[in-house]
C-alpha cells in the first residue's frame, strides 16, 4: 500500500514507521491516522517484521497532536466517532503483537501523546515536549489520554498534566515514568534500535507471550492475570526456545533461539 502521510522503511527486522506531515508537526490528520491503522495492521501480519520504530519526520516533533484544523469543523455528531477512530488506531498500536518503541524526537501533543501512550515503551530526545493541551482548545484528550495516562504516571500526576494543560520536558518525563530513557536528539533512533535489537536477542515466543501477559492483565482483576501469566508460563515451557534457552544456560554459551 503507498502511503502519503507515513513512511515504513524495513532492517533487519525492524519496521520503521515515520509520521511524515512536518510542515504541520506530524498532526494526525483523518488521512495519517488511516494510513497508522493500515501499517500497523500490516506489520503485525508481516513475519519479516519482529519489532516497530515509530517516530516523526524533523527534528521539532513526534506528533503535535490531532489536526486542528480538522477537529475545528466537527460537531456534536461527528466528534464521538472521531475519537473512537482515533482511539482505533492508538488501540490497534497497543494490541500490536510484536514490542512498539515510540521514538519520541520532539513535541509529543494531545493525540501525539496518546500515540506515545499507546506504544509498549517510550524513548525520548532530550529536547522532547509531553503534554496534553486539550483543555486549551475547550476539549479533552480524545484518543485514550484520560485512561492511558493515569494507567502510565499515576491519577495524581496525569490529572495535574491534563487540567493545567503543563508541557513537560524528557527529563521530567522520565522522573515521572512517562518514558523510559532519555537520549541526546541525534543519538535516538540509534540508542532505540540498539534496545530493540536487544528484545531481538531474547526468545522469541517468549517476548509475545510476556507482551500478551503485560497487555491484556493490566485489563484484568489480579487473579485473573495471574491465570493467564501461569497459562502462557507453561505452554512457554513446552517450546523449543525454552529449551534452547536453559540448555545454553548450562553450557555457558549464549542461546540461538529459533522462535518455535
Ligand atoms: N494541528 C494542525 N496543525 C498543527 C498542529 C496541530 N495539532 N500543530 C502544529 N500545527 C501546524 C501549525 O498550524 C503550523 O502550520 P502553518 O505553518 O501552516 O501555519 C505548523 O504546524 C507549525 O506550527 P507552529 O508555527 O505553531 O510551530 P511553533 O514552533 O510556533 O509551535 C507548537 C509548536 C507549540 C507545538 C504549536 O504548533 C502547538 O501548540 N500546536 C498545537 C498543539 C496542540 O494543541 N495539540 C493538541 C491537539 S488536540 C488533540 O490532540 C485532541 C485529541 O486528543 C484527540
Amino acid at each position: 500500500m503507498a502511503f502519503e502521510n507515513i513512511l515504513r522503511e524495513d532492517r533487519e527486522g525492524i519496521a520503521f514507521i515515520t509520521v511524515n506531515r512536518p510542515d504541520k508537526l506530524n498532526a494526525l490528520n483523518n488521512a495519517t491516522i488511516g494510513e497508522l491503522v493500515a501499517a500497523f495492521d500490516a506489520v503485525a501480519a508481516d513475519e519479516r517484521v519482529r519489532a516497530v520504530i515509530l517516530t516523526g519526520a524533523g527534528n521539532k516533533a513526534f506528533v503535535a497532536g490531532a489536526d486542528i484544523a480538522e477537529l475545528a469543523k466537527q460537531t456534536a455528531i461527528t466528534a464521538r466517532p472521531l475519537a473512537l477512530r482515533g482511539q482505533r488506531l492508538m488501540n490497534t498500536v497497543e494490541a500490536c503483537p510484536k514490542p512498539v518503541v515510540a521514538a519520541v524526537n520532539g513535541y509529543a501533543l494531545g493525540g501525539g501523546c496518546e500515540l506515545a501512550l499507546a506504544c509498549h515503551i517510550r524513548t525520548a530526545s532530550d529536547n522532547a515536549q509531553f503534554g496534553l493541551p486539550e483543555v486549551t482548545l475547550g476539549i479533552i484528550p480524545g484518543y485514550g489520554g484520560t485512561q492511558r495516562l493515569p494507567r502510565i504516571v499515576g491519577k495524581g500526576r496525569a490529572l495535574e498534566l491534563i487540567l493545567t494543560a503543563q508541557r513537560v520536558g524528557a527529563e521530567e518525563a522520565l522522573r515521572i515514568g512517562l518514558v523510559n530513557k532519555v537520549f541526546p536528539a541525534a543519538a535516538l533512533l540509534a540508542e532505540t534500535e540498539t534496545m530493540v535489537r536487544r528484545v531481538l536477542g531474547m526468545g522469541p515466543v517468549a517476548v509475545r507471550f510476556a507482551l500478551d501477559a503485560v497487555n491484556h492483565g493490566s485489563d484484568m482483576p489480579l487473579q485473573d492475570g495471574l491465570n493467564f501469566e501461569a497459562t502462557f508460563f507453561g505452554l512457554l515451557a513446552g517450546t523449543e526456545d525454552c529449551r534452547e534457552g536453559m540448555r545454553a544456560f548450562l553450557e555457558k554459551r549464549p542461546p540461538k533461539f529459533a522462535g518455535q
